[in-house]
């Protein structure tokens, strides 16, 4: 990053893999960790990555167009994009700006940002930062009342959808956290953060920007009936008692009455399910894989998902993407478009702001070239016509 101006020099960061290191650098281990990082052997979250190379293209050449269609349409929503900014928890660690910066760069890009309910910003200043739609990721944390309460607000500050993550009975088990003491620094005592500190003194720019910011005591948006926000010292216990099940999904759907996306199905069985309760969009998603480990990547899942929902209800993905061509790979398969979760928030990490606009544009004119080289001239009209599928995948 240029220190001077803010900016990230576009020869340095040529691809969303440049971010990463600037990332490392700037934060202490704990919180790039927690950002990388996924769940035990981490075997889902190389795959995830991995996955996209089992799929090659199938160009046609020497066809002219002058534009490329980017634009889509999830959840009644009009986007310039084929790709929204995936809930990340705890963003406000990685930089201040954090939701409101991710939300504003979404918005002025003509795309969704999905805010996780572990925000450290208000959900009316993050809506209000941006010019796009805005959904509210809803995590039960602190029981019905405070998830009554969210939805109201959210409702109230014009958020467009909810969305339901399915997969986080649990948390998963992220090594690299408990190695870290990311428990010990964000709820223990000071004798117990003690053998955790040296590692984020030795990051002191990021250590100035977290104090100025105040240090991010809490969830604006968890408001506990008669109580005020959850303290953050409180969030990992609430967190084992935050599954949502399908009661409570319909619970929600009373409440929130507009339109919902189940994220984490990676079965024709729950995604048939998520019909049958009446969500308007799936993500096919194994959550970054931070949850359960040796579930399979998202885009091997896809072609399962889609053949079982037929054109019912939306088709959406995450996971492991980098590149514009994952999106193109990923829209072939069937998706409608992608969530993005550490392609943007690496950016965030390393610049802000100025990070996650950077990173968003990268993604666009990833996607710009390759349909262009691909000689398809929309995104609507990406199918598996484009792609070589290995014949193992149905
Ligand atoms: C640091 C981090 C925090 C996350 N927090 C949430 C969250 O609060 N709620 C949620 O539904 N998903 C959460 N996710 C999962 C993302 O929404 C998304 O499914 C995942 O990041 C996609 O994989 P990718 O990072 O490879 O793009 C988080 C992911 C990361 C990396």
């Amino acid at each position: 990053m240029n220190r001077a101006t803010g900016s990230v020099a576009a020869p340095r960061v040529v691809s969303i893999a440049d971010f990463r290191p600037m990332a490392r650098r700037r934060l202490p281990r704990a919180v790039f960790d927690y950002l990388d990082g996924g769940a035990e052997g981490e075997v889902t979250l190389r795959e995830s990555c991995r996955v996209y190379e089992d799929i090659t293209f199938r160009p046609r050449h020497a066809v002219a167009f002058a534009d490329c269609g980017l634009a889509t349409r999830v959840l009644g929503c009009d986007l310039s994009l084929p790709f929204l900014l995936a809930p990340v928890g705890y963003s406000r660690l990685m930089h201040p700006g954090g939701e409101v910066a991710a939300a504003r760069a979404a918005g002025n890009a003509g795309t969704a940002y999905l805010l996780s309910t572990i925000s450290g910003h208000r959900l009316e200043d993050v809506k209000a930062a941006s010019a796009g739609p805005v959904f509210y990721q809803l995590y039960l944390l602190g029981g019905r009342g405070a998830a009554e309460a969210a939805i109201d607000r959210a409702r109230a500050a014009g958020f467009s959808a909810l969305v339901v993550t399915i997969d986080t009975s649990v948390s998963g088990m992220r090594e690299r956290d408990y190695r870290n003491g990311m428990k010990e620094l964000i709820s223990g005592t000071v004798i117990e953060k003690l053998p955790f500190l040296p590692n984020v003194l030795s990051h002191p720019r990021w250590l100035a920007s977290f104090l100025l910011d105040g240090g991010m005591p809490g969830l604006p948006n968890v408001v506990l009936p008669g109580k005020g926000p959850m303290p953050l010292v409180d969030v990992t216990a609430a967190l084992a008692a935050a599954a949502v099940t399908w009661a409570d999904f319909h619970w929600i759907r009373e409440h929130w009455r507009g339109p919902i996306m189940v994220k984490g199905v990676l079965t024709a069985e729950d995604a048939l399910r998520a019909i049958d309760a009446g969500a308007a969009a799936i993500s096919v998603s194994n959550h970054g894989g931070r949850q359960l480990d040796c579930v399979p990547s998202s885009l091997r899942a896809l072609p399962e998902v889609v053949k079982a929902v037929n054109g019912q209800i939306e088709v959406l993905m995450d996971g492991g993407i980098r590149r514009g061509t994952d999106i193109v790979k990923a829209l072939c398969l069937g998706a409608r478009a992608v969530l993005c979760g550490r392609a943007y928030a690496y950016g965030l990490a390393a610049a802000g702001e100025t990070g996650v606009v950077r990173a968003i544009e990268i993604l666009r004119a990833d996607l710009d070239r390759a349909l262009r080289l691909l000689g398809c001239p929309s995104v609507a009209e990406l199918d598996r016509s484009y792609v070589n599928v290995p014949k193992t995948w149905n």
